[in-house]
């Protein structure tokens, strides 16, 4: 049965309470007991977040002649977004919805690239390691477009060797993550450069986890190795604002190493009664809070904001990694950002995940090898112990766990 639309209207205290009610079953993020999802960077960037969001609410991306204000803090965040990237004088980018469609268009704007200079006339394939986002197969199916998924190495990052082998006539991008979601690492993208430079390919870096939190990382001492546009085979890159740039969801980036490249992925029409439209990305209607959120959260932290909010991430990271070695589990690779992933050589690590689970945490799995997984924020590392008990517990109760099949039918 549907839904009925009300016959009369409720005030909004009661539809606010229902609002508020319905919530109360959802995961646990403002305690810190949810490390996917959501990104919890502190109140003060929250307050910023609705604010700035509800000030521009109304307004619309589309129209850049009507909101000039619109286009302006878009232009400013680009502008951040590829300076913090290396990109060189003469980039270009947009912004986006998300990392799903910065992806779709980064691989949209490559293959209207490579059948126009490069003569790409038969079925066009992307080489992609096995690590990387689900995005390029949903853009690749909406394109009919090939994936080739090749393994990844020991080390869990691109195998750029072998994602070469793969190459032919028809390949129209190469793809490395910067990091990867499931393993949290970076991929060696210098190699993937240059391959990318020797055999003439584009190179699109998936920075969506990594753009807005690796330049602050590598600022605070990290090993952060290069895998931006300083790297001569980078052609785009897809960094999202609403993940590690702690803006509000709906905002990502999509920039491209010149105005040349960039202009494959414009649409301009005409082909109807209402005139031309010319628009950069799938949207038509693009929320105006998404960017004015957006430009408030980069302009409220600055670099040294950015700074001071990742060092909690990466403190509450080392910490969880130091902590999960002593319970016995294995750290996957050395990470160096936000995501963390640990395998255990005996315990079932979907029986621990359930445990968690029952006590109010959150998170995701891996697959390839079994580990958990976490992608933290700012406030969990005021949690780290409170996650470290629990997990001590879980551990010890999941030899008597048993099989789930909620659990077993989405990572099996
Ligand atoms: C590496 C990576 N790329 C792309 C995406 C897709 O981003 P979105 O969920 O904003 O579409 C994600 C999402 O987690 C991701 O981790």
């Amino acid at each position: 049965m549907h839904t009925k639309m009300p016959a009369t209207g409720k005030p909004w205290n009661e539809l606010k309470a229902a609002m508020i009610e319905r919530g109360s079953g959802d995961a646990k993020w403002r305690e810190g007991k949810t490390a996917v999802y959501v990104f919890n960077a502190g109140e003060d960037v929250a307050a910023v977040q609705k604010e700035a969001y509800t000030l521009y609410m109304s307004e619309n991306g589309l129209g850049p002649m009507a909101f000039p204000s619109l286009k302006q803090m878009e232009d400013e965040v680009i502008g951040m977004g590829l300076s913090l990237l290396h990109a060189p004088e003469g980039a270009r980018g947009t912004m986006t919805s998300g990392g799903t469609d910065s992806i779709t268009m980064a691989v949209k704007t490559a293959r209207d690239f490579a059948r126009a200079e490069r003569g790409v006339t038969g079925q066009p394939n992307l080489v992609a390691p096995f690590s990387a986002h689900p995005a390029f197969d949903k853009a690749a199916a909406l394109m009919e477009l090939e994936v080739r998924r090749i393994p990844v190495g020991d080390d869990l990052l691109a195998d750029a060797a072998a994602m070469a082998a793969a190459v032919d006539d028809n390949t129209i991008m190469l793809v490395g993550s910067a990091p990867s979601f499931p393993y949290g690492l970076i991929d060696n993208i210098g190699a993937l450069s240059d391959v990318a430079v020797e055999r003439k390919l584009w190179l699109h870096v998936d920075a969506c986890v990594g753009g807005y939190i690796a330049p602050f990382v590598r600022m605070n001492g990290g090993d952060v190795p290069p895998f931006d546009f300083e790297l001569p085979g980078v052609q785009s890159m897809s960094a999202d604002l609403h993940k590690y740039g702690y803006c509000a969801k709906g905002a990502s980036t999509v920039l491209y190493r010149s105005e040349a490249l960039h202009q494959y992925m414009v649409f301009d029409s005409e082909n109807w009664p209402g005139g031309r439209m010319v628009t950069p990305t799938l949207a038509g209607t693009r929320p105006g809070g998404a960017i004015s959120a957006a430009w408030a959260v980069m302009n409220f932290l600055g670099v040294e904001g950015y700074r001071g909010k990742h060092k909690l991430v990466t403190d509450a990271r080392e910490k969880i990694e130091l902590g999960v070695k002593k319970l016995g589990f294995e750290v996957l690779g050395q990470p160096q950002l936000g995501i963390v992933a640990f395998s255990h050589p005996t315990a079932d690590v979907f029986a621990v995940y359930r445990q968690m689970y029952r006590k109010g945490w959150f998170a995701s799995l891996t697959t390839q090898p079994k580990a958990l997984h976490l992608m933290l924020s700012p406030y969990h590392n005021e949690v780290t112990e409170t996650y470290l008990a629990d997990l001590a517990v879980a551990l010890e109760a999941s030899a008597a766990d048993k099989k789930d099949e909620k659990f077993e039918a989405r990572y099996s």
